[in-house]
């Protein structure tokens, strides 16, 4: 299948397109491919939320559940295919009726609770492209994102639970809105009972919209490109990228690989623990595993909640079969101790899966031993937001694994590692990892910024301007396994979130008393990478453990408690080169080592380093 998917693309993406989407319109052309623009699918016309939903109903599985859902203090809900049917319908003719049209955007900023995957599957009934946002987030960071993208209706719950404490949604979407006219509705999911202000004529009920709604609804037919959803993901500058997907090449690309790299068979339970406002959550959580039909199982909370067994106690209690996880959560079971899992029975499982940062040998075979109990494939799967679905990936049961590798392409993907020139390295040489041609679940743009989109993803070779950059480094061994070794961007991996160094800075030095600051990852065993920021301070301010936290605080509050630095370091200056440009490298390697070895020649003032060297 992989030989006939690269040998002849069209042809096979034109047999799968047919064979798994529902088209309300058959396609005339395959592909339209005007580097770096790519068509899919042209002519046709098809449903998201009816490819996942209404597809099922009437058959023998709309009666099985779509969702199984287990909030952190406990509560349980099962959802089956007619009544998540039934929720969406309600909820787009709502949306409808609030003047939501196809096109519009729609904000979602909600913990991982069933109302989430059900807005989000309204928003594709009614043709409004979603941005979900993080939980993490703050508000300063959703301001951004919805005046980004212009949203008129965020979709919110008054809090979630984590940790046994209750995250106040709605109070950051206050804030948050407060600095966006754009919005001119919110949609208040009543989760945690915690007190909510809410506002005449702007705010309203979950509860109370969805009881005044019809049962049925009829949804329309948009093109194939009609654009589905925006995930605002970090680059390489300040300002986070919003990658748009549009409709059928996602959801064949999403539906495709959820059944062919997580084998799908009819009663399987499936948990993927990412959190929906992650691309995993988008593609792993909702489209690929709905439109397949799939029994969905969702968590709300933390993994150590009540304690650090709370995933092997819900495999055992819902009799989950697969889990798709990350490695950063893999390295935390195995600190927490066997004895949590050991308690467990853990049979259910058949299947394990792995996404966001390489994953190290060690905890490969922990997982394959302890959660696995050395029967369970394991499938370590490379992609990114960009790319929409996994773009490597072994095919269970079938591609002999190498811990550490995430092994061969997934049907239909071209990659390779090159040289700067584009050219391809000998195999096991080290390189830049590229995409050579283009596939259905690749993202069209960057949301109103179509010049970044150009150079973020398609100018780093200019002899090869089809070329899809990755920002990561790879190589391939002599079987032709690739393993992506990282970022070489200006992007961090602090447990497998993307943290772009610049966004960090930018928000440090926008505290009163920060002259510069520079952001750099330093290899961490736990996170993979950790946060490391190096500081100048102004003339004005005096350096003090305070003021290293309220740093802290003031990154959690620009963009959100995932982005606090781990460790703040103050200096007298900042390394750069002869032009100005800080010499981040060196900071790495300081962070890192203690000490710096590498080249220096380009330094402009040797004496910066030797003073962060002897403060350490
Ligand atoms: C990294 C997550 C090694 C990589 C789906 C990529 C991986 C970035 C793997 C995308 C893997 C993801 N092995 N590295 N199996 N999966 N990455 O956009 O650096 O949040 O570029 O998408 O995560 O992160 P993103």
């Amino acid at each position: 299948m992989y030989a006939e998917s690269v040998n002849a693309p069209e042809k096979f993406w034109a047999k799968q397109a047919n064979e798994q989407l529902v088209w309300r319109k058959p396609f005339k052309k395959v592909l339209q491919w005007k580097p770096p623009h790519a068509k899919w699918f042209l002519g046709g016309k098809l449903n998201v939320s009816e490819n996942c939903l209404d597809r099922h109903i009437g058959t023998a599985r709309e009666n099985k559940a779509a969702l199984i859902f287990e909030g952190e203090p406990g509560d349980v809900r099962t959802i089956t295919y007619r009544q998540l049917h039934f929720h969406v319908c309600r909820m787009s003719h709502f949306m409808e009726n609030l003047g939501i049209k196809a096109g519009d955007r729609v904000a979602i900023y909600m913990p991982m609770i069933p109302e989430a995957v059900i807005a989000m599957l309204a928003c594709a009934r009614v043709g409004a492209v979603h941005t979900v946002i993080f939980g993490g987030f703050s508000a300063e960071a959703i301001k951004d994102r919805i005046n980004d993208c212009q949203a008129k209706l965020v979709i919110t719950a008054d809090g979630g639970w984590r940790r046994g404490k209750v995250i106040e949604l709605k109070a950051n979407v206050d804030k948050a809105v407060a600095g966006a006219p754009c919005v001119h509705s919110v949609m208040v999911v009543k989760r945690c009972g915690n007190p909510v202000t809410m506002v005449e004529g702007r705010d309203v009920w979950w509860k109370e919209a969805w009881e005044g709604a019809p049962n049925y609804h009829d949804a329309k037919a948009f093109d194939s490109e009609h654009p589905l959803f925006i995930l605002y993901t970090s680059g390489s500058t300040g300002k986070p990228k919003g990658v748009l997907h549009t409709s059928a090449g996602y959801l064949l690309g999403a539906k495709l690989s959820s059944h062919y790299v997580f084998d799908l068979k009819e009663n399987d339970r499936y948990f993927c623990s990412a959190d929906i406002g992650w691309i995993t959550g988008h593609s792993y959580v909702v489209y690929g595993l709905l439109s397949n039909g799939s029994t969905v199982f969702l968590y709300e909370g933390a993994p150590n909640q009540p304690e650090p067994d709370r995933f092997w106690q819900m495999i055992d209690r819902h009799g989950l079969t697969i889990l798709y996880t990350a490695p950063t959560a893999i390295r935390a079971f195995m600190r927490w101790g066997d004895n949590y899992v050991l308690r467990h029975r853990l049979d259910s499982l058949r299947l394990l899966g792995t996404v966001g940062e390489p994953i190290n040998p060690e905890a490969w075979m922990w997982y394959h031993k302890m959660i696995g109990k050395k029967k369970c494939p394991i499938v370590d799967t490379w992609w990114q937001t960009e790319t929409g679905s996994i773009m490597v990936t072994p095919i269970p049961g079938v591609t002999p694994t190498k811990p550490g590798s995430a092994t061969l392409p997934f049907f239909g993907i071209k990659p390779m590692v090159v040289d700067s020139d584009g050219k391809e390295v000998p195999r096991n040489s080290g390189g830049k990892f590229v995409i050579t041609q283009p596939w259905p679940s690749m993202l069209r743009t960057l949301w109103g910024d179509d010049e970044r989109y150009k150079k973020a993803y398609f100018s780093e070779f200019p002899k090869h301007p089809h070329y899809y950059f990755t920002g990561d480094g790879a190589r391939q061994d002599k079987d032709g396994y690739f393993w992506v070794i990282g970022r070489i961007d200006d992007v961090l991996n602090v447990s497998g979130h993307r943290i772009g160094t610049a966004e960090v800075e930018s928000a440090l030095v926008s505290h009163p008393a920060v002259a510069e600051a520079a952001a750099v990852g330093k290899p961490d065993d736990l996170k993979g990478q950790s946060l490391v920021v190096f500081v100048t301070l102004k003339s004005t301010a005096t350096a003090s453990e305070e003021l290293k936290e309220a740093l802290r605080a003031h990154v959690g509050k620009e963009i959100g408690s995932l982005a606090k630095p781990d460790q703040v370091r103050f200096a007298a200056g900042l390394p750069k080169t002869r032009s100005g440009k800080i010499m981040r490298r060196l900071l790495k390697e300081l962070a890192t080592n203690g000490s710096v070895k590498g080249d220096t020649t380009t330094l402009e003032d040797f004496s910066v380093i030797a003073a962060l060297q002897s403060d350490e």
